[in-house]
């Protein structure tokens, strides 16, 4: 059975923590195992992994590369993208590795022609709709599974993609997709799909308190820090050109790890540890947006 699905809320500091129904779902996770490993067969080779780990962990644990879009390691899975369905013996349908606890005796198959075709799909939909030219992870995977988005396409049915930026506030910039926390989420159905703040109102009238941690799990660059938008915008956006400090946060006691993502000298953006026991990888204003006094600014 498939964990429940709950939502990340804003805590009074900003920071995304998980809803009362996440939190009891992770203790259900955390208290319903025995101590007993779990030995399942990924792709012929037997793998154990500890009771409560998901298929997807079990994958990371045996070296199987498996996409994920929806899923990060500091959310609560939700089971929205089924780009990391694997085959598994007994079950008709696909099933998302990404949430589904690891079974005794589960045999799966991560890269069969029905494992490699439902991704393949999932990331033509995914490219035939939204601009993933800055989603520079999806790109390897795009590739591999050979998928294109123009085959959707023709002379008459031209793709529409979301291409241009919509700019919702001065840090945060939604350039297509989604994100998955209490203040933003998708509206509407089908081509009417949006960002949108609950009853549409403005960012500054909605329940977001500027924490940028939406920024921080997109998996598609359609949420994008500032710093990193403009520097894209005037093609000086330079990953490869650039250093990460680890540093504590300086404005409070809570001890926040910070990554100081460093390129020319200049902080470009601030990031966190998504495996840190204090912050899971989530931030809040002051630690993520607050660095400028770094430069005198
Ligand atoms: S910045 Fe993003 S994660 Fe933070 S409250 Fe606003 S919409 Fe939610
Ligand atoms: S340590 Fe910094 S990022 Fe963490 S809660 Fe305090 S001010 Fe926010
Ligand atoms: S990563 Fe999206 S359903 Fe598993």
């Amino acid at each position: 059975m498939s964990p429940r699905a709950a939502i990340a809320l804003p805590d009074s500091v900003g920071r995304v923590v998980m809803s009362p129904s996440a939190t009891a779902a992770a203790a259900d996770r955390a208290t319903d195992v025995s101590e007993t490993p779990v030995t399942l067969n990924i792709d012929g080779q037997p793998v154990e992994v500890a009771p409560g780990t998901t298929i997807h962990g079990a994958c990371v644990q045996a070296g199987v590369d498996t996409p994920t879009l929806c899923w990060a390691e500091n959310l609560t899975p939700v089971n929205v993208c089924r780009v990391c369905v694997v085959e598994l013996e007994g079950s008709r349908a696909l099933v998302p590795s990404c949430s589904r606890p690891a079974e005794d005796q589960m045999v799966v198959q991560t890269d069969s022609p029905r494992v490699r075709h439902s991704r393949r799909m999932v990331l033509e939909f995914l490219g035939s709709g939204v601009d993933l030219s800055q989603a520079d992870d999806l790109h390897q995977w795009i590739q591999a599974y050979g998928a294109d988005p123009d085959r959707y396409s023709d002379e008459n049915h031209p793709v529409e993609r979301v291409d241009e930026p919509v700019k919702i506030q001065d840090e945060l910039y939604i350039r297509g997709l989604l994100e998955n926390t209490f203040a933003i989420a998708v509206a509407g159905r089908g081509f009417d799909a949006r960002i949108s703040t609950e009853f549409d109102v403005t960012l500054p009238d909605s329940a977001c308190v500027y924490c940028g941690n939406c920024v921080g799990v997109c998996p598609t660059g359609a949420l994008q820090f500032k710093t990193e938008y403009d520097l894209r915008e005037v093609e000086e956006w330079r990953p490869e050109d650039q250093t990460v400090t680890r540093t504590v946060c300086s404005y409070c006691g809570v001890g926040c790890n910070l990554d100081l993502h460093v390129q020319d000298e200049r902080i470009v953006k601030v990031t966190s540890p998504a495996d840190h026991s204090v912050t899971s990888g989530h931030l809040c204003i002051k630690g993520r947006f607050g660095w400028q006094y770094v430069h005198g600014e």
